[in-house]
């Protein structure tokens, strides 16, 4: 039997596609080994969002290259948006590698393994959606679900719409069927995924419209699925109908990421956001009046072209002012192909890593106050395996997706009630609840 091993880097929607790339290979007789060593297969998913990534994956092209030469037998294989957003240019620089494809060419990765001739081959137009895979999940309770491919947004900084192309969403019944065969296959929580998850269905012809929000409701519905998150809305497009839908549905959980980027109006514009602060603040202000619980987490990048003290300062007073239960921070990196690496007014490293010491500052202390609020209550925790740095403890997640370290017996994709004691800016840490305490 054929032996393969794949390494995910990026976002959850690579996590998702290397999941789609182990089902397709699993079918097709490989087996998943836990050594890249053992492999005869190499494969990496790659991502190229950042610059740091692209050199990350790179180190560990190096230690494919010296497998293969002890064996070149072995095959290796590259995936994911790096490999889409330098195309035919990996043969060239990489010439050990033996397939390289694009994130909407996965299935055909089966084709190039079954043809005779194993030359070189690039698969990188964009096509059909190749979501129909069957997928072998990392967590069987946990599942994705791609609701829509590629991204209609312009961000001048980002290389996603080079490598995801156009946004096209898939039909809500092919949607539904989906999510009621994860929830037969013991999925308890489900994540939508989409780069603009609230544009979802403008595309479709006009007897399919759905708005996104109907989606949620109708995922809602599916018998079996306790917990829906989706990943990510965009200021611009969320609207109240998403806000009522988290009030309404029971499995939608108290949780919305809502990518910030800046708070400077300017910046905002050259970053080609489309809303301004005062949009952001309003929408923000939407979701604290209609939940008011609802944790609330973002991005940000700091360091964009042009961003001078003052735009940084307005950064600082919108982290100060929401409050976020968590973040993502980057320093902006700029990348191939995009308006923004082209802008001058590049800012010095030092001072985009000042910044982001400041910005990080202000987001842990007010993620640490806004955890106090969970401190005494009894939680609802997705159990999801050993505690990471304890292992004599559990880890789990709490609807607002934070993250509990916890005193218990129970076993990873079981629902449990844990009594919070205390709580940082990235972690609760608690006791479980016994049944009886609780009168079951
Ligand atoms: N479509 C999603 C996620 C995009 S990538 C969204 O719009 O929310 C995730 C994050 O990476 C972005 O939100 C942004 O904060 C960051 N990012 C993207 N391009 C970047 C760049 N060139 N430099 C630094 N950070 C970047
Ligand atoms: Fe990139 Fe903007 Fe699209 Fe997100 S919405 S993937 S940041 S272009
Ligand atoms: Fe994701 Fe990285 Fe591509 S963040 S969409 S894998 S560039």
């Amino acid at each position: 039997m054929k032996r393969f091993h794949v390494t995910t880097f990026g976002c959850q929607m690579n996590e998702h596609d290397s999941e789609r790339m182990k089902g397709m290979l699993s079918s097709l007789g490989y087996s998943e080994v836990e050594q890249r060593d053992q492999a005869d297969l190499i494969l990496f998913n790659t991502c190229s969002i950042r610059e740091n990534a692209d050199n990350r994956f790179i180190s560990h092209l190096g230690e494919a290259k010296r497998l293969k030469s002890e064996d070149p037998e072995r095959i290796v294989g590259v995936g994911g948006c790096w490999a889409q957003s330098v195309k035919d240019e990996v043969f060239r620089r990489f010439p050990f590698v033996d397939v390289a494809f694009g994130p909407g060419q996965i299935h055909r990765l089966a084709e190039f393994l079954n043809s005779d001739s194993l030359t070189a081959q690039g698969y990188f137009e964009f096509e059909e959606f190749s979501g129909d895979l069957p997928e072998q999940r990392s967590r069987p309770f946990q599942g994705w679900l791609q609701i829509s491919q590629g991204c209609n947004c312009v961000c001048s900084y980002c290389i996603v719409p080079s490598t995801r192309g156009r946004e096209e969403s898939r039909l809500p019944a092919v949607l539904v069927a989906e999510a009621e065969r994860l929830a037969a296959d013991g999925v308890r929580e489900i994540t939508l995924l989409g780069q603009n998850v609230n544009s979802y269905g403008r595309d479709l012809p006009p007897d399919e419209k759905t708005r996104f929000s109907e989606l949620l409701r109708m995922i809602d519905s599916v018998d079996g699925i306790d917990r829906i998150r989706y990943t990510s809305p965009h200021p611009k497009d969320i609207r109240e109908d998403v806000i009522a839908a988290h009030v309404e549905l029971e499995a939608l959980c108290e949780h919305i990421h809502l990518p910030l980027q800046s708070g400077s109006d300017p910046i905002l514009k050259k970053m080609r956001r489309t809303y301004t602060r005062e949009r952001y603040m309003d929408r923000v202000a939407m979701i604290r009046e209609a939940l008011p619980d609802c944790a609330i987490t973002t991005d940000i990048i700091v360091g964009f072209p042009g961003e001078s003290d003052e735009d940084f300062q307005q950064t600082l007073e919108v982290a100060e002012e929401v409050g976020y239960d968590g973040a993502f921070t980057f320093i902006y990196s700029p990348r191939r192909g995009t308006l923004a690496a082209e802008m001058d007014a590049q800012v010095p490293h030092p001072m985009k890593k000042e910044r982001m010491a400041a910005l990080i500052e202000v987001i842990q202390r007010r993620a640490h106050e806004r955890a106090q609020r969970f401190v005494g209550r009894s939680m609802e925790v997705l159990v999801e395996g050993p505690s990471r740095n304890d292992p004599s403890r559990i880890r789990g997640r709490i609807r607002h997706n934070k993250a509990v370290n916890f005193e218990g017996t129970a076993e990873p994709g079981r629902m449990v009630e844990v009594e919070i004691g205390s709580a940082t800016s990235q972690a609760l840490t608690g006791s479980q609840r016994l049944l009886s305490a609780i009168g079951v």
